[in-house]
């Protein structure tokens, strides 16, 4: 049975944290969000006779960071009012404000060892059978929680938000082997219902499973372009809307959520996987390596993949020439292929066009090769991310997306024969008339999300009943 959240704690007030904290507020609820206290004075501080005692100063982290989620563009909170709703504090003086706190989220750095040492202050101060749970991308759930006690193990899980948290859909929630099915019930039915996410069940594996179908399949674009001469403008002008993805493409969308991001969660994920057949993969392309080191961060840093400069037609983005590490100006890339591609309204058409006719030029080559790769990857992945194709497809739809996930392609690509999407478990889940999978989930047909929120590529509203035992789902696969 679900337990009722009526208050919510986030620690950890940066782009994450701060976007959490802002969409329990959305939802109507009291939350507490608290970051570390300085251990410096600035000047200004100085100069003003504060100390490391003040409370302006011991303040100051929470509070700017939360000014800037006030400010957030496109705006993290409903309406500015909502901030009112959240009480900031730093974690040496304010840790006493979590313990009445339903559901406590931790957002702070990607770090094992912070993580456990502040999940053992939280049981220091936490009520029984409050829900505590990590934001992490990456790091090992179960790991967080080692050393602490059998109940709050019990509470504990992975719910993995999408930046921005108001308005990525996905939520993968990472139950471990101890959590409790009631506790991922009320994490299930809360997300869905008053955070109006769209949740995905996730095991306990490296990336879950969205940032790590997504990383392969970034890598093996990046790795294909640099071992067959593709340009940036010719990758990215491959994929985006052309096949379903969104505009940012690739090299586009590395500049926008900052290239020490992906650089960070692909070198994790390399260092996680020692068994993965395709670990290599993962190993970091010169290329991202050396922006890191020259400060190449995207658009954070006003240079990355793309940078802004003064061509011939006025303000240009000029792209990133991968051979000579030289900016150039723009060449329009054209394809024969594309052009027919792009007349093709329906997705699934085009498509099977562009397979059919990937031998036409460069750029059917291109999208047959990194396509196919990445849905055998993908498949290949199953069932140790997920039992369920379903989830694979819903979680590069609502958190990366693409208008159709690997399955789903598979599906698109075959006039006939394989139908892996459709074995879905029910009609507003998957497609219609798909069997009733065994014994385990169902699909209400009641519309369960309230909330307002925006659904970026929210498709479904539907409730999947999970089994009995949701403990299964997180065992690493045999
Ligand atoms: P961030 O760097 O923006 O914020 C982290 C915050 O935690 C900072 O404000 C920092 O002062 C605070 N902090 C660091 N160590 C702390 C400690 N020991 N105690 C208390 N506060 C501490 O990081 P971001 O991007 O918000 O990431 C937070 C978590 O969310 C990480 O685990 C990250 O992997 C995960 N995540 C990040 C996503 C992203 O797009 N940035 C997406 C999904 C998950």
């Amino acid at each position: 049975m679900s337990q009722l959240i009526k208050k919510v704690a986030v620690i950890g007030a940066g782009t994450m944290g701060g976007g959490i904290a802002a969409h329990a507020a959305n939802a109507g609820l009291p939350v507490v969000l608290l970051d570390m206290a300085p251990t410096a004075l600035t000047p200004e501080e100085h100069a003003k006779g504060l100390t490391l005692e003040s409370k302006v100063v011991r303040d100051r982290i929470v509070n700017s960071l939360f000014d800037r989620v006030k400010k957030a563009r496109p705006a993290a909170l409903f309406t500015p009012e909502r901030a009112q709703q959240v009480t900031v504090g730093n974690l040496e003086d304010g840790l006493g404000l979590i313990a009445d706190a339903d559901w406590i989220v931790e957002a702070i750095v990607e770090q094992l060892e912070p993580k456990r040492a502040l999940m053992a202050q939280i049981e220091q101060v936490r009520k029984p059978g409050s829900i505590v749970s990590s934001n992490t991308s990456g790091i090992p759930i179960a790991a967080i929680a080692e050393g602490r006690s059998d109940e709050f193990r019990q509470y504990f899980l992975g719910t993995h938000f999408f930046n921005p948290p108001r308005y990525l859909y996905l939520l993968e929630v990472i139950p471990t082997l101890d959590t409790l099915p009631q506790v991922v019930e009320t994490i299930w039915d809360f997300a869905d219902q008053q955070l109006g996410k769209g949740v995905v069940i996730a095991k306990d594996r490296p990336n879950f499973i969205a940032n790590r179908i997504g990383t392969y399949a970034g890598q093996i674009t990046v790795q294909h372009a640099l071992q067959h001469g593709y340009s940036v403008e010719e990758v990215d002008s491959l994929t985006g809307e052309l096949i379903g993805h969104p505009r940012t493409a690739t090299f586009r969308l590395f500049d926008l959520v900052g290239i020490d991001v992906p650089v960070h969660v692909t070198r994790n994920l390399y260092n996680a996987i020692p068994d993965d057949e395709e670990r290599e993969v993962f190993r970091l392309p010169e290329v991202l390596e050396q922006m890191v080191a020259r400060g190449w961060l995207g658009n954070k840093a006003g240079i990355g993949f793309y940078k802004q400069a003064k061509g011939a037609s006025g303000k240009e983005f000029w792209p990133l020439n991968l051979q000579t590490m030289e900016h150039e100006p723009p060449k329009k890339p054209r394809f024969e292929m594309v052009g027919k591609a792009r007349k093709i309204e329906d997705l699934a058409e085009r498509l099977r066009f562009i397979m059919d006719n990937a031998d036409m030029d460069r750029a059917g080559q291109f999208l047959r090769e990194t396509t196919l790769r990445m849905m055998a990857y993908t498949s290949r992945r199953i069932p140790g991310i997920t039992e369920y194709i379903a989830d694979v497809d819903k979680a590069m739809r609502w958190g990366f997306g693409w208008a159709l996930g690997p399955f789903e392609i598979w599906d698109a690509r075959s006039r006939s024969g394989t139908r892996w999407a459709s074995a879905r478990p029910s009609p507003r889940c998957g497609s219609a008339g798909s069997p009733p999978r065994r014994g385990s989930r169902r699909c209400s047909t009641r519309a369960t999300s309230r909330s307002t929120s925006a659904r970026a590529g929210a498709s479904s509203a539907c409730t999947i009943r999970r089994p009995a035992s949701i403990s299964r789902w997180s065992r690493p696969p045999a």
